[in-house]
C-alpha cells in the first residue's frame, strides 16, 4: 500500500495556508480505487485541503480493502450500500452511469457533490465550473447540492479561451485533441503498456483491445465516447455544449475533432480561432502568461512527456495567420488526470472554502 504523504509537485505558500485555521471537513472519494480518486486524493495532501475523516468508496469489487487516504488509511465502502450523512464533500470520478445512479442520492443525503463525469454538466441545476473562468458560481451551494468538474478537454481550453474572448472577441473555434490513454483510467493506460509491450514483441501483435476497441499502441484512433447521429462524437459534442455554458456564451461556435493518442498521460489541444478583431502574437502570449497556472513556450515546444509542472496548462505555438490577422492558432498540453479532472475539483472544494461557502 502506498502513501499519500508525497511531496507535492508544486509549492505555492497560499497551499499551505489553507488547511490551518479551517474545519476539517469529512470527505468521501467515490473511485478512490481508480486513477483519478487517487491522483485526488494525493492533491488534497499536497495541498494542505483540510480533509478531515476520508472515507474512500468503490465498487463490491474493491469494497472491503484498505487502502492509503489522507490522514492514514481506511476500508474501501461499496457505493451501493453507503449512506452519504454526514459527509460535507462527495468527490465522484466512478464514471457516468454511477454518478447517475447515485450522485443525486449522496446530494439528497447532504452531501456536496463535486462530479467529474458527464452525468450533470448540462443539468440545469448544477453549475459547471473551472475556478478560474466561473469561480463566482461557488459563492453560494446550489439547491442541487451538485457542482460539475468540466470534461478533461473542455477545462484548459476554457482558461485560454475566457481572457482571450474578453480581450478580442471570439466568432469561432476550431479544435483538435491529442488526448492520452489516462482518459480510460488506469485501465487505459495499463491496454496501452500491454498493447505496447506485445507489438514490440511481435508488429503483427495488437493485445488486449477492451478500453479503446481498436489498437492505440504505435496508432491514432479518431473517435473517443459514443457517436452520434450527426457523425460527431460525444466528446466532441461535450467540449462543443460545455464551452458554451462555461463562458456563458450559448451560441459559441466550437468545432472539435477528437482524437486518442498512444500517450500515457497528458492530453494536447490544437486550437484554431477566428476573434471580432485584430490579433497580434506576442500580445496573445503576454495575454496568457498573465492567467493563473498558465506557461507560456516561446523558444520550445511542451509535448506531454517533458512539460515539468503538471499544474499548469502549457500553451506554445501562438501565431497569427498573416492572410488574416483576425485568426490565431496554439498548441496546449495540459495533465488530464490533474487539471483536466483531479485538480480541478480540488480547486472547486477550495474555492467553496476560502469564500466560507463550505
Ligand atoms: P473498483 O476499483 O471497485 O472497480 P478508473 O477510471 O481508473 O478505471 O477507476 C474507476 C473507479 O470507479 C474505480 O475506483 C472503480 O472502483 C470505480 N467504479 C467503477 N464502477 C463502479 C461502480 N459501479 N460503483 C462504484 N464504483 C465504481
Amino acid at each position: 500500500m502506498t502513501t499519500l504523504s508525497t511531496p507535492p509537485a508544486v509549492h505555492r505558500a497560499e497551499d499551505h495556508q489553507r488547511g490551518t485555521g479551517r474545519r476539517p471537513l469529512p470527505v468521501a472519494i467515490v473511485g478512490a480505487t481508480g486513477a483519478v480518486g487517487r491522483t485526488l486524493m494525493h492533491l488534497l495532501v499536497d495541498r494542505g485541503f483540510p480533509v478531515g475523516a476520508c472515507t474512500p468508496v468503490a465498487s463490491a469489487r474493491s469494497a472491503g480493502s484498505r487502502i492509503a487516504v489522507p490522514g492514514g488509511d481506511a476500508v474501501v465502502r461499496d457505493l451501493d450500500t453507503f449512506d452519504f450523512t454526514g459527509v460535507a464533500l462527495a468527490f465522484f470520478s466512478a464514471g457516468t452511469a454511477t454518478s447517475t445512479r447515485h450522485g443525486r442520492r449522496a446530494a439528497a443525503q447532504g452531501a456536496l457533490v463535486i462530479d467529474n463525469t458527464n452525468a450533470f454538466r448540462m443539468a440545469d441545476d448544477v453549475p459547471l465550473v473551472v475556478p478560474q473562468v466561473n469561480g463566482h458560481l461557488l459563492d453560494r451551494v446550489p439547491e442541487s447540492n451538485l457542482i460539475a468538474n468540466p470534461n478533461c478537454s473542455t477545462i484548459p481550453l476554457v482558461r485560454l479561451l475566457a481572457p482571450l474572448r474578453a480581450r478580442y472577441g471570439l466568432q469561432r473555434v476550431t479544435v483538435s485533441t491529442y488526448q492520452a490513454a489516462s482518459g480510460q483510467g488506469q485501465g487505459g493506460i495499463d491496454e496501452l503498456r500491454t498493447q505496447a509491450a506485445a507489438a514490440l514483441a511481435d508488429p503483427a501483435a495488437y493485445g488486449p483491445t477492451d478500453r479503446f476497441g481498436l489498437p492505440l499502441a504505435f496508432n491514432l484512433i479518431p473517435r473517443i465516447d459514443a457517436m452520434l447521429d450527426s457523425g460527431f462524437t460525444l466528446e466532441e459534442q461535450k467540449m462543443r455544449q460545455e464551452s458554451r455554458k462555461i463562458l456563458g456564451v450559448p451560441g459559441l461556435d466550437v468545432t472539435a475533432t477528437c482524437v486518442r493518442v498512444p500517450v500515457v498521460n497528458g492530453h494536447s489541444e490544437t486550437v484554431v480561432l477566428d476573434s471580432d478583431s485584430a490579433l497580434d502574437a506576442a500580445e496573445l502570449a503576454e495575454l496568457f502568461a498573465a492567467q493563473p497556472e498558465v506557461r507560456v513556450w516561446r523558444d520550445e515546444v511542451p509535448t506531454p512527456r517533458t512539460v515539468d509542472d503538471p499544474d499548469l496548462v502549457h500553451v506554445g505555438r501562438i501565431r497569427v495567420d498573416p492572410e488574416n490577422p483576425r485568426r490565431a492558432a496554439f498548441w496546449l498540453v495540459a495533465d488530464n488526470l490533474r487539471i483536466g479532472a483531479a485538480l480541478n475539483a480540488v480547486q472547486i472544494a477550495e474555492a467553496l472554502v476560502d469564500r466560507g461557502t463550505l
